[in-house]
């Protein structure tokens, strides 16, 4: 299994903050936003991770990171020029997933959840969590039956039909590369992950796992705040890095 962290973007939304420097580089407690996903993935026994990084601010990801070696694990870097959805990442990192199963995760969320065994367990298909939020409408929300059959899935819709949202670490076998690049922009213009959760939906390979842990998109000044007390709080004890 390879990992992904995607950190590219301009982080418009964190203004003035992303102004000094990227979002997924911000304070989170004591440490910089992108150690918590990059916690997440090397707790989860991942080893090589390729970080997408916008053009600007490329040299302060390599100055802070490096090649991997302090974490244990080695690190590969690739220029998004512009962002262009989710999707776009599984392109972007074709040569270095040649062909493996992938863990992909965005560099501004941070779990509570342990993934190990999701991850080891993994075997084809695409395996995405689902989590309970106040505020569906912010993310891609997904609806199922009392038996997790899933019965539907919605960008950021105005009228979600749950509160369970698919959260920011999603995990998908070699056929993401090819079925990324099938995808066609949605009206805002940018490929949709929601998209290729169902693709995986239609051919009756997408599992749903429900996760209970405290999940955050830390991309907008509420949601930072929030990260940063339950990084205080909980998460911080737990990183290993
Ligand atoms: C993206 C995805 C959305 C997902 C969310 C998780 O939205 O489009 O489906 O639920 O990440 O953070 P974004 O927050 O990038 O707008």
């Amino acid at each position: 299994m390879k990992g992904i962290i995607l950190a590219g973007g301009a982080g418009k939304r964190l203004s003035p903050l992303t102004r000094i420097t990227s979002k997924q580089l911000l304070p989170i407690y004591n440490r910089p936003m992108i150690y918590y996903p990059l916690n997440t993935l090397i707790k989860a026994g991942v080893k090589e991770i390729l970080i997408i990084i916008a053009p600007e601010k490329a040299g302060e990801f390599l100055n802070l990171l490096g090649s991997g070696k302090e974490f244990g694990v080695k690190f590969t870097y690739e220029i998004q020029d512009k962002p262009g959805g989710l999707p776009e990442a599984f392109i972007i990192g074709e040569s270095f997933l040649d062909n493996d199963n992938v863990a992909m995760i965005l560099g501004d969320n941070i779990f509570e959840e342990d993934f190990s065994e999701h991850i080891r367990s993994f075997k084809s298909g695409g395996r995405v969590f689902a989590v309970e939020v106040a505020d569906p409408e912010r993310s891609g929300v997904v609806e199922f039956d009392k038996k997790m059959k899933v019965l539907s899935i919605e960008e950021k819709p105005e009228h979600p039909k749950s509160n369970f949202i698919i959260p920011g670490l999603f995990i998908y076998d070699s056929r993401v590369v090819q079925f990324a690049k099938e995808l066609r922009p949605s009206k805002r213009g940018e490929l949709e992950i929601t998209d290729l959760h169902k693709r995986y939906l239609e051919i009756g390979e997408l599992d749903v796992k429900k996760i209970s842990g405290e999940w955050i998109d830390a991309g907008t000044f509420d949601s930072l705040l929030k990260a940063n007390q339950l990084a205080k709080e909980k998460l911080h004890k737990g990183l290993i890095i």
